[in-house]
């Protein structure tokens, strides 16, 4: 069975509720298809519940962190079920800011997946390598630990759940520098990915599970990427955050 495109965009720490509002509304208005593509747009906590009530049912929302506690004495943390509560779909969890500013490591990120997806919810499981790993030959041996490291103490519970898993392979040399990684860097990274995913999880996982790429998409670069055929979709930062160029990546990504 073809995998369907997903597209979704990381707001990152940008817009308040708001401002999100009106974003949603100039997204709705667009029209975007239901049909081509799973689009999801995930914004800071606090604009989570106006976007959800700003956007049609067929638009799926999501947070970009929680909590791997269920709940207790965590200030400032955001609990799955808090999020599950907003109408949310999907969680993004070890996104390279996250890794790096924030000391997420695959073992913590191995408990946040397994919330979510114990949750219901989908998760979003972002991978990729530094400049210096990539120019160190190490890319592979990077991939391979981020995914083995979060991916294997939960093997159990993915092997029956593994439609909600996503994984988005950023390379972190291409976050925000407008500088995309070739399709054919692009395309060896995501082979990688899906056969290490068929490794841990069996050849009917590594199939089906759905590879997003990130860094530096934009509605002219999405086409040659989403040729390439291990590329399922693109999460999208800087690109996502005026409506209509997060559109026509959609369009552009989904029509290929
Ligand atoms: P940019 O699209 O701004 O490069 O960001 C990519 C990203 O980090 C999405 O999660």
């Amino acid at each position: 069975m073809p995998r369907r495109p997903i597209f979704a965009a990381n707001w990152k720490m940008n817009k308040t509720a708001r401002e999100a509002k009106l974003y949603c509304a100039e997204f709705s208005a667009l029209g975007i298809d239901p049909s081509i593509a799973d689009v999801v747009i995930c914004p800071p906590f606090t604009a989570l519940d106006s976007v959800r009530t700003s956007l049609p049912q067929t638009i799926g929302v999501g947070a970009q962190n929680s909590s791997n506690h269920l709940s207790g004495a965590f200030t400032g943390e955001i609990s799955i079920g808090m999020v599950a509560e907003t109408g949310c779909s999907h969680v993004i969890v070890g996104h390279s800011e996250r890794r790096a500013l924030f000391n997420e490591s695959p073992a913590l990120l191995s408990e946040k997946l397994d919330r979510v997806i114990e949750c219901g919810l989908h998760a979003i499981f972002c991978v990729g390598e530094t400049l210096a790993d990539r120019e160190a030959n190490l890319t592979q041996q990077v991939l391979l630990s981020q995914l083995q490291g979060s991916l294997k103490p939960i093997l159990s519970e993915l092997s029956t759940r593994w439609t909600q898993l996503t994984i988005a392979y950023e390379p972190v040399w291409a976050i925000g520098t407008g500088k995309v990684a070739t399709v054919d860097q692009a395309q060896d990274a995501h082979h990688f990915i899906r056969s290490t995913l068929s490794g841990l999880l069996g050849p009917q996982a590594g199939k089906g599970i759905r590879i997003q790429y990130g860094g530096s998409v934009k509605p002219d670069n999405v086409k040659e990427l989403m040729a390439q055929p291990d590329i399922d979709g693109a999460l999208v930062g800087g690109a996502s955050l005026d409506p209509r160029s997060f559109y026509e990546i959609i369009k552009n990504g989904a029509s290929q």
